[in-house]
């Protein structure tokens, strides 16, 4: 069995976790949870959310590094490896091709949202929201988002400074780069609270995201539920493979539970910090908490600008939006490139470029949505919100549950207790229970109910 995987390794336990937990903390905390809360009524969304992270995210994120580091190679090739390996069929390295498939979609709309992030660095910096008002930052919000060849040039922007990364190889500029990044982040959230608290409307911020109100969840549940899982699944990068090629360079001697654990809290606190930065001052400013994915656009610009030191501080808040975006981007982009070195024979450089080049296009598509082609829908939404949608509520959760039919019923026991390694026996047996029936029959409810089957 290989130990180490042709693609490089991580050179320690606490690479690893900043990795992932770079890839996990990104745009859906801080931008997609915050709206896609409101635009289901706030608590009980919250509460769904969390059970779907504990019963469904974390052991599915423990099957996935698992697979990973069995295979030590693309999730294609890791899948059919392993498939192989075990006398299941070969059809299981479509799991692998799925996830490129959701990776390509969600990377070509997440690219053109982290270039509004990206745009609202210069807009900060230039003090342009210093005293604006909820009309104000709507505005400002309108004017980028109508403005086809701005939205284009940030994307692009985007596109090249991740491929200039995956092209370098993880390992190198990533791990230093992570290293600070995510505790400023951190840092910032809290400030970015601590200010909410005293200057928004902080009683009815946080009862908003805590007081679950089950009645809310009454007309739409089947809809609000699975946005909940669909929330955790794209919070947690899971379902596509971006963690099983992290896990895949991840020291045969490091604990997967462990590991898997650390990063699902610290994903979550942040997506919850990000909910208490912002319903304050939503409230405070008469805005709509379900008014969509403009959501934190439109309101953090009015704290940034009321606050003392705000120019300074709305610029870093964005900034290091853009490095979480960015740390989550090279993970989606990261499976392809390593089927292209493998199976095509690429460099990493030429791989890197040829995988970018396909997302730029295709975000192309998605960044025309919002103003040149915006009478053009499916199904109601336009392309970028159609693909938001159908990769988080459809295609990764789908890649989850055949994970965790391969980690739970293909793979053997004695496999998989080799690989995690967990210390207490009955811990193994929860995880197994979980893989094995809950996570699968839990998300396939959750379609059921939400297609109305009952
Ligand atoms: N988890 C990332 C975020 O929350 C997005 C992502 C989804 C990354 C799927 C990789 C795979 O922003």
């Amino acid at each position: 069995m290989t130990t180490t995987s042709i693609h490089g390794m991580w050179s320690s336990r606490l690479a690893f976790v900043l990795a992932a937990t770079g890839s996990a903390v990104g745009l859906g905390n801080i931008w997609r949870f915050p709206y896609t809360a409101g635009e289901y009524g706030g608590g009980a969304f919250v509460i769904v959310y969390i059970l779907c992270v504990a019963a469904i995210g974390i052991p599915i994120m423990m099957a996935e590094i698992m697979l990973g580091r069995r295979g030590r190679q693309s999730p294609i090739n890791t899948m059919r490896t392993l498939a192989e390996r075990e006398g299941a069929s070969p059809l299981w390295q479509l799991l692998g091709w799925m996830g490129i498939l959701s990776g390509f979609l969600i990377l070509s709309f997440y690219s053109v949202i982290a270039g509004w992030t990206l745009a609202y660095v210069m807009r900060a910096a230039g003090g342009l929201f210093t005293g604006i008002d909820a009309a104000g930052s709507e505005a400002v919000f309108s004017a980028l988002v109508g403005d086809a060849e701005r939205l284009l040039a940030w994307h692009t922007i985007f596109m090249v400074i991740t491929v200039i990364v995956v092209a370098r190889g993880v390992a190198g500029g990533l791990e230093k780069a992570v290293r600070v990044l995510m505790p400023a982040l951190f840092l910032l959230l809290i400030i970015m609270v601590l200010y909410a608290a005293q200057a928004g409307d902080f009683a009815s911020g946080a009862a908003y995201l805590f007081q679950p109100d089950f009645r809310e969840l009454r007309d739409n549940a089947g809809e609000a539920i699975l946005s909940a899982m669909g929330q955790a699944f794209f919070s947690l990068s899971l379902g596509m493979g971006a963690i099983m090629i992290y896990g895949s360079y991840l020291n045969s001697q490091d604990s997967i539970m462990q590991n898997t654990i650390i990063i699902a809290v610290m994903d979550t606190l942040v997506a919850v910090l990000a909910g208490l930065a912002i319903f304050p001052i939503v409230f405070a400013n008469g805005l709509e908490p379900g008014s969509g994915p403009g959501l934190i656009f439109q309101t953090l610009p009015i704290a940034f600008g009321q606050m003392p030191l705000g120019q300074f501080f709305g610029s870093v808040f964005f900034v290091l939006l853009v490095f979480a975006a960015w740390t989550s981007a090279i993970s989606l982009l990261e499976p392809l490139v390593a089927w292209l070195v493998e199976n095509r024979g690429f460099s990493r450089v030429r791989a890197a470029i040829l995988g970018g080049v396909a997302v730029w296009l295709l975000g192309i598509a998605c960044l025309l949505s919002l103003n040149e082609w915006s009478g053009f829908k499916v199904f109601g939404m336009g392309i970028l919100d159609l693909f938001d949608y159908v990769t988080a509520n459809v295609l990764l959760p789908l890649g989850g549950v055949l994970i965790a039919v391969f980690a739970g019923w293909v793979l053997s026991r004695s496999a998989s207790a080799a690989e995690l390694r967990i210390a207490s026996e009955g811990l193994y047996q929860v995880w197994l229970v979980l893989i094995r029936f809950i996570a699968p029959l839990a998300v396939i409810l959750v379609f059921a109910h939400a297609i109305g089957i009952f």
